[in-house]
């Protein structure tokens, strides 16, 4: 295991976390990305740039979700989307992200306590990458990702695989949803070399039931 993710794993709260994401806020992106380890904000580009062609990439209302530093919206930018918003519970890492210039609203919150105050029902796209796991976003906040997105939207979530019986709650909890007729799963795809050496999995692209305004349709 990579010493950034043991000492993760060594805290025992949401606050925990969130102190050493601030600590580790000026750092975090050489840490993780020294010698091509983890993959997943590119891994997650190159899906997003292949759901939404090139002449949609102005219009589609994006929300980053676990934003970081801002290494996805950086790199999404550099595509063409230019409507890119991003939640993040840490202070530092939400300076780091905010001088990136990239999103337009930053929201400080975090997932798993009630309701967030971010829009409901306003984007066209919701994802997170590395940021559902233990002792981060609870499996149960997937329910706040549906309530981000316009019916029809899509839900993206890129996270390692390792976490056997969190990810096993998980897509319990998403197909009850899908029961519920909340969403729809469209497909789950496991990545190679999420993280050097740990794979990784898209537990479910997930397209929101019902019609309405900003359907995306791909
Ligand atoms: C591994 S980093 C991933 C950051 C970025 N998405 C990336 O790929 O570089 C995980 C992020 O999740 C955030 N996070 C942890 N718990 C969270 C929660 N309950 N709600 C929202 N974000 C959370 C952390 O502050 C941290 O920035």
């Amino acid at each position: 295991m990579d010493s950034f993710t043991q000492l993760i794993r060594g805290t025992g709260s949401v606050a925990e976390v969130i102190a050493i994401y601030d600590e580790h806020c000026t750092t975090y992106e050489k840490m993780v990305c020294e010698k091509g380890k983890y993959k997943g904000p590119f891994i997650l580009v190159e899906a997003v740039t292949k759901e939404v062609p090139e002449c949609r990439r102005k219009e589609v209302r994006v929300l980053d979700v676990a934003a970081g530093t801002g290494m996805v919206g950086v790199a999404l930018a550099q595509k063409g989307f230019t409507n890119l918003d991003a939640l993040e519970p840490s202070e530092g890492m939400l300076e780091c992200l905010r001088s990136k210039n990239v999103y337009t609203n930053t929201f400080h919150e975090y997932i798993g306590q009630g309701h967030t105050n971010v829009p409901q029902g306003c984007y066209d796209l919701v994802f997170a990458v590395g940021g559902m796991g233990y002792n981060h976003i609870p499996f149960t906040g997937v329910l706040e990702f549906v309530r981000f997105a316009k019916p029809g939207g899509l839900v993206m979530i890129c996270m390692r695989h390792d976490e056997e019986d969190y990810l096993t709650k998980l897509k319990e909890y998403m197909n009850r949803l899908e029961e519920q007729q909340l969403w729809k799963k469209e497909f789950s795809t496991p990545i190679k070399d999420f993280l050097i050496g740990t794979e990784g999995v898209t537990p479910g692209r997930q397209k929101l039931c019902g019609v309405g305004g900003g359907l995306l349709v791909f």
